[in-house]
């Protein structure tokens, strides 16, 4: 019922020639694909990488936005500029920028709706940190974070959008969580959605997994029910690791 989704955050990666070559490659690599694809270059590659995207029917998403539609906003971009150029889907509230960037769930949660105002389907990055986890704390955060950022919001828009579990201490550390881990955390978003909004809802959104997800471990995630997908970093920045990646959960999903 719901469509799998691989996307690649390319994070702040690639020069504008590395980024469209990319794409090309990738569609020779992973020329059929049954799995919804995404890229999420940086702001400056969207419109170029978004042509390349186009033509090869993989969907194209930002890394951020700003909640404003226009205004005295210096380096920030809004909505409908990214709407402007066919952009699909906007990462909201990566762990790096809440690290990084102080970002707060307040924050996050005006971001998402500003997402939805403009049709912009968001992908809500949530997570704990490893001193959260010893403390047993996992869920519990992922609770709070999830409902903070869905607050205000109603059913027929969270139906619609993507939610990525990505344990802050997995990401780009070569250890990923448990396919168990995440089906665990998959099925705690679910239930907050089905308590905030709808079971209906709750059982549209789609989940996917993100930290160290590799070609070798994309089917431990995919065979989680809670599962859509996976959010990929490192091995999305080689075309041949991230269509070998596509290809080992296109069989993931069909077996
Ligand atoms: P890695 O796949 O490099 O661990 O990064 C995950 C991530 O942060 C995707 O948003």
């Amino acid at each position: 019922m719901r469509t799998p989704l691989i996307a690649a955050n390319w994070k702040m990666h690639k020069t504008l020639e590395e980024a469209v070559s990319f794409v090309s490659r990738f569609a020779v690599l992973a020329p059929e694909r049954k799995i919804e694809t995404v890229i999420c270059p940086a702001f400056v590659h969207l419109a170029a990488v978004g042509e390349a995207c186009r033509k090869n029917g993989i969907k194209l998403g930002a890394q951020n936005l700003f909640w404003e539609a226009a205004g005295a906003f210096t380096g920030e971009v809004s909505p409908p500029m990214l709407k402007d150029l066919g952009v699909d889907y906007v990462i909201i509230g990566h762990s790096e920028r809440r690290e990084h960037f102080a970002e707060t769930d307040q924050q996050i949660s005006r971001k998402v709706k500003a997402a939805f105002q403009f049709d912009l389907v968001p992908i809500l990055c949530v997570g704990e940190t490893l001193e959260q986890r010893r403390a047993n704390r996992t869920m519990e955060v992922i609770a709070g974070q999830v409902s903070t950022a869905l607050h205000g919001l109603n059913a027929a828009s969270v139906r619609k959008m993507v939610i990525a579990y990505e344990p802050v201490w997995a990401i780009g550390s070569g250890l990923s969580a448990a396919g168990s881990d995440a089906g665990a955390a998959g099925k705690r978003i679910r239930a907050v959605i089905g308590e905030m909004f709808s079971l209906e809802a709750a059982d549209a959104v789609r989940i996917l997994y993100g930290g160290s997800v590799q070609a070798e471990n994309i089917a431990d995630f995919l065979r989680e029910t809670e599962i859509d997908g996976a959010l990929v970093g490192g091995a999305s920045l080689a075309a041949d690791s991230f269509a070998r990646l596509v290809s080992r959960a296109q069989e993931a999903v069909t077996v």
